[in-house]
């Protein structure tokens, strides 16, 4: 008997294709991820991504364990299991000093055994900022994914981890070597796991305020400890080896082991050197000082190690460190400002938040003329006036923070800062209760600016995306009573916009459409956009699958909220009381009213066909769309997105900083067309 599935396909069939799958989407990831030269759009790669998960769906007894179907993540670990190293992760010995680096070169030559003649090589590296994983692979296979924990024994995270598709599942899956397979006993990869800078920065867009990561190294290290292992795989972290150990590893240079590891598919930047004395190593960390900030990813320093490991174990370790080497850590980056004025913003869920507004100052590669003082008390930490001169740093590299005053400096007309009583915003006396380092305005329903917030926050890009309600007719539409709450935006009118000042009818008539246009936003987003106190893009996410109607969600006890994955009982205790609030219900009533979607279902929208055969090519930065997005809107529209241009091509859209594709459209005389006229090709009927 032939042994089919639904669709009719043999299974040796589904099989051969199954292995043509795999081995196309390792080498794309490798592609992507370590040499950062993709050939695809990410929507092809997901095409062929889907297309592997269904056939593995049908045929389950083909699933592998090295199979990249594995990395769409989805396990839930409740608890990570406490698992111990096979060799203890030992940490470096920093230092801030050039000097000391000098005394650390000369220790290394003095301890060298005897028979040790010439001058040993050192391989500077960089520092990266992130998460310490030890990567355990058997026979070739990963097997085990922790973190360090206190060196001897860290967490078990190889659900996680491997979602990371720097990762390779399988030594050499993505470069095609075949090192280190069947009886090559146990390897162990060490590396950082990081966040780069921009997808830091979009993560923290879709947080709310209270959740905000400071750096992205703690987003990191938040991320590599969630449950749902499927929202780690969102997060788009990097996995960079700098490593690796086994018995069949007999490579001596640590140099030539980086250069392995990269041949196995992993991600090494590339930025080490090699160092034969101490200037080589001063001009490389001088090198990185100043290049760092052109860097996608932060780094705190660089590392220098000798390269010959037969030494490292003569040189051996003291309880921390070893002795072979070493961190240099750049200094943190400071300037000295002056503060011209402090003040108080009103947040959505009403915390009052001061604000310090500095003299512009140059620092870490930007101009910096805010810092956040997060709250009262640290105004009264820092015993910081107006007109002090301040040393501000950055922080993570990104949020400058004011560190201290500069007494010394302090000049007569230095003013202290008076804390408001009353809300800046609405005059309502402000609450503070005891033990919290905020004060909130409990004006909740009352005050223009909490009111003016979530109105910002409902229409943002991440929640129901209506462009057009910026700040400045957010304010007009508050100010003039026409809108209380988000609900209220569904019953605006055509007049009842151009009544308000500079209010032209064209700009009113987008608006309208952009509102009308969120209510196919999905269920997932509208709990997002709704404001609930905790509950940041992805606890929005956790809430739709786990609870698929709102009326469900509304209904559920704090301690059946408690038991969805990453959902603790502070949030839980918050979804609840958001629900028990007249003015909450009071709005969502109103949005159901206006048919915003309530339930989770796959959007039907109907669509034209405007790009009916046509073969795309995007290039360069979009504003408006992700790359996934726009792809993801030709294929509806019968259009074909494909990665290079050729005679072939029907059309180029020209995003920012177009560079090689657009030349050679225009050489080959391919219509090339811009995102706006892309847009109303979109719509057009
Ligand atoms: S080598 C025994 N190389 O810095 C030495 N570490 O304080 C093993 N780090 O825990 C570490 N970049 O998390 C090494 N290129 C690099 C590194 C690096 C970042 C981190 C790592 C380690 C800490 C040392």
């Amino acid at each position: 008997m032939i042994n089919s599935g639904a669709d009719g396909m043999r299974k040796e069939d589904a099989a051969a294709e199954i292995e043509r799958l795999k081995k196309e989407i390792n080498r794309h990831n490798y592609l992507y991820y370590v040499l950062a030269q993709p050939e695809i759009s990410d929507y092809e790669f997901d095409k062929r991504l889907e297309r592997l998960v269904a056939l593995e769906k049908e045929f389950p007894e083909l699933i592998s364990p090295d199979s990249p179907s594995q990395r769409v993540g989805g396990q839930i670990t409740k608890e990570f299991p406490t698992v111990r190293h096979p060799e203890r992760m030992l940490s470096l010995s920093n230092t801030y000093s050039l000097e000391e680096v000098g005394d650390f070169y000369k220790r290394v030559l003095n301890l060298l055994p005897e028979h040790y003649e010439s001058r040993p090589a050192f391989v500077a590296e960089l520092k990266f900022d992130g998460v310490a994983v030890s990567l355990v692979y058997r026979d070739g296979l990963l097997v085990r994914g922790a973190t360090r924990g206190d060196g001897s024994q860290g967490d078990d995270i190889t659900a996680n981890i491997k979602t990371l598709r720097s990762v390779p599942l399988r030594l050499g899956s993505f470069s095609g070597e075949q090192l280190f397979q069947a009886g090559s006993g146990e390897i162990e990869v060490r590396g950082e796991v990081f966040m780069r800078k921009d997808d830091f920065a979009a993560l923290n867009e879709i947080r709310s305020e209270d959740e905000q990561f400071a750096n992205p190294r703690n987003a990191t290290a938040g991320t590599l400890k969630l449950q749902d292992s499927a929202e780690v795989a969102r997060r788009k972290l990097f996995f960079v080896a700098y490593y690796m150990k086994g018995e069949a590893v007999e490579e001596p240079s640590h140099y030539k082991r980086l250069t392995l590891l990269k041949k196995l598919g992993f991600y090494t930047d590339g930025n080490f050197r090699l160092c034969y004395n101490l200037k080589d190593m001063h001009g490389f960390i001088s090198q990185w000082g100043e290049k760092r900030w052109k860097l996608p990813y932060e780094i705190d320093g660089v590392v220098l190690k000798l390269d010959d490991i037969v030494l490292w174990k003569e040189l051996g370790a003291t309880s921390k460190s070893p002795r072979w080497a070493i961190a240099y850590k750049y200094p943190a980056q400071r300037a000295k400002t002056v503060v011209k004025k402090v003040v108080f913003q009103v947040g959505r869920l009403g915390t009052i938040t001061p604000v310090a507004q500095l003299e512009p100052v140059k620092l870490a590669g930007t101009t910096v003329s805010r810092s956040t003082l997060h709250n009262l008390d640290e105004i009264v930490r820092l015993d910081v006036r107006l007109n002090d001169a301040v040393l501000i740093e950055k922080s993570g590299e990104i949020i400058p923070k004011i560190i201290s005053v500069v007494m010394e400096e302090r000049p007569v007309s230095a003013v202290p800062i008076v804390v408001p009583e009353a809300c800046p915003s609405c005059g309502t006396s402000l609450e503070r209760p005891v033990n919290e380092v905020n004060c909130y305005c409990p004006n909740e329903e009352g005050c223009p600016a909490q009111v003016r917030a979530r109105l910002e926050h409902f229409a943002s890009r991440n929640a129901m995306d209506i462009s057009g309600l910026g700040r400045a007719i957010v304010e007009q539409l508050v100010s003039s009573g026409l809108v209380g709450d988000a609900g209220d935006l569904y019953s605006l009118t055509q007049d009842k916009l151009t009544n308000l000042e500079r209010q032209a009818e064209k700009s009113a008539a987008k608006l309208l459409k952009a509102i009308e246009e969120s209510k196919k936003q999905g269920y997932d987003r509208v709990l997002f956009a709704l404001g609930i106190r905790h509950v940041g893009f992805a606890t929005a996410r956790e809430l739709a699958a786990a609870y698929p109607s709102l009326d469900k969600l509304r209904e559920a006890s704090v301690e059946e909220l408690s038991e969805v994955p990453d959902i603790g009982p502070v949030i839980a205790e918050s979804i609840h009381e958001f629900f028990n609030k007249p003015s909450a219900t009071a709005v969502v009533e109103k949005l159901r009213e206006a048919g915003v979607r309530f339930a989770a279902e796959t959007p039907k929208v109907p669509v034209n066909l405007n790009f009916k055969g046509l073969k795309v090519i995007f290039t360069g930065g979009l504003e408006r769309y992700t790359r996934d997005e726009a792809a993801g809107l030709v294929l509806e529209r019968g259009g074909k997105v494909v990665s290079s241009v050729s005679k072939n091509t029907d059309l180029v859209v020209a995003g920012k900083e177009s560079g090689s594709k657009l030349e050679k459209a225009r050489e080959l005389g391919v219509t090339v067309i811009s995102e706006n006229e892309f847009e109303e090709m979109l719509h057009e009927q």
